[in-house]
C-alpha cells in the first residue's frame, strides 16, 4: 500500500481518539457535569489546524488523481474537496459556539453534529475513497503522490509541524484520561456515601460480581471475606466505618489491578 494512503489511515486513528475525547465531553455536559475547558480549547485548536494544515491536502491531491483515472467512480464519491470546506465551516462553528457561550444554537447540539459530520466523513473515505484510490490509481501515480508528499520542495507533509500536532494529541488524551478518572473517583465517592451498613457493602460487591464479603463478628469486630478467606479484621467500631474500610480496601486492589474504581 501506498506509503500516504497507510499515514492517512494512521490519521484516521489519531483523529478518530480525539473525537472520542470530545465525546466524552459532550457526554459530561448532557449531564450536567462540568467539561475541561482546557481540553476542548486543545481539542478545538488542533481540528481548526491539523486537517487543513496536515491531512485534507494529501486527500485532495489523490482525489484529484482519482478524478482523471476514474471520473466516474470520482463522481459517485461527491466532492471532497467540498466536504472538506464544510468540515472546516463545521468546525468554525463549534469554535465559535465555544468561544461564544450564550449565543445559540446550545454548544452540545453543536458538537454533537460536529462528531456526526467528522465520524460519517472518516467512515465514508475509509469505506468507499480509500478503496477507489487504490482500486484505480497506478503504481507511478502512487510514486508521483509520495513524492508529493513526502519529498518535493513545499512537500504536504512537515514532519517538524506532524510533531507538534502528535504532542498536542499526546496532551489532550492525558487530559481526557486524567478527566476520566477523575469522574471515577467522583462516581465511586458518591458510591461511597450511599453505603451506610454492612448490607448495603455485600449487596454492592455482589451486583458487581466481587467475591469481597464483610462479616461482622460477636465481639462487635469486622473482617473481609473473599471466597471463604478471612483477608483481615477490623477492629471493633461503628457499622459505617467498618463498611468504609472495607469499601477503600476494595478501591485499593482496584487500583492495584488496573481497573476502574467500582467497575467489576
Ligand atoms: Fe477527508
Ligand atoms: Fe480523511
Amino acid at each position: 500500500m501506498s506509503e500516504s494512503l497507510l499515514m492517512l489511515r494512521l490519521e484516521h486513528r489519531n483523529t478518530s481518539a480525539l473525537l472520542n475525547c470530545l465525546e466524552h465531553q459532550l457526554t459530561l455536559i448532557r449531564s450536567g457535569e462540568p467539561m475541561s475547558p482546557r481540553l476542548m480549547t486543545l481539542a478545538i485548536d488542533y481540528f481548526e489546524h491539523f486537517p487543513d494544515q496536515c491531512h485534507h491536502p494529501k486527500e485532495d491531491l489523490i482525489y484529484r488523481v482519482l478524478r482523471q483515472r476514474n471520473p466516474d467512480l470520482a463522481e459517485q464519491l461527491g466532492d471532497l474537496e467540498e466536504d472538506h470546506k464544510r468540515l472546516a465551516d463545521t468546525t468554525r462553528e463549534l469554535a465559535s459556539a465555544f468561544r461564544h457561550p450564550g449565543d445559540s444554537p446550545p454548544l452540545a447540539d453543536i458538537l454533537e453534529r460536529f462528531l456526526a459530520c467528522y465520524r460519517g466523513h472518516m467512515d465514508a473515505e475509509e469505506t468507499h475513497f480509500f478503496p477507489a484510490a487504490l482500486e484505480s490509481l497506478t503504481a507511478n501515480d502512487w510514486a508521483s503522490i509520495n513524492f508529493e508528499v513526502f519529498d518535493s520542495d513545499d512537500p504536504l507533509f512537515d514532519h517538524s509541524e506532524e510533531e507538534q500536532f502528535a504532542e498536542l494529541r499526546d496532551i489532550i488524551n492525558s487530559l481526557d484520561q486524567r478527566e476520566s478518572a477523575r469522574l471515577q473517583f467522583q462516581q465511586y465517592a458518591t458510591r461511597l456515601q450511599s453505603m451506610q451498613s454492612q448490607s448495603d457493602f455485600n449487596q454492592a460487591m455482589e451486583e458487581t460480581g466481587r467475591s469481597l464479603r464483610l462479616l461482622r463478628f460477636t465481639d462487635q469486630s469486622w473482617g473481609l471475606d473473599a471466597e471463604g478467606e478471612l483477608l483481615f479484621r477490623i477492629p471493633p467500631c461503628s457499622e459505617t466505618r467498618a463498611v468504609w474500610c472495607a469499601a477503600l480496601f476494595d478501591r485499593g486492589m482496584d487500583a492495584a489491578h488496573g481497573h476502574a474504581p467500582g467497575s467489576a
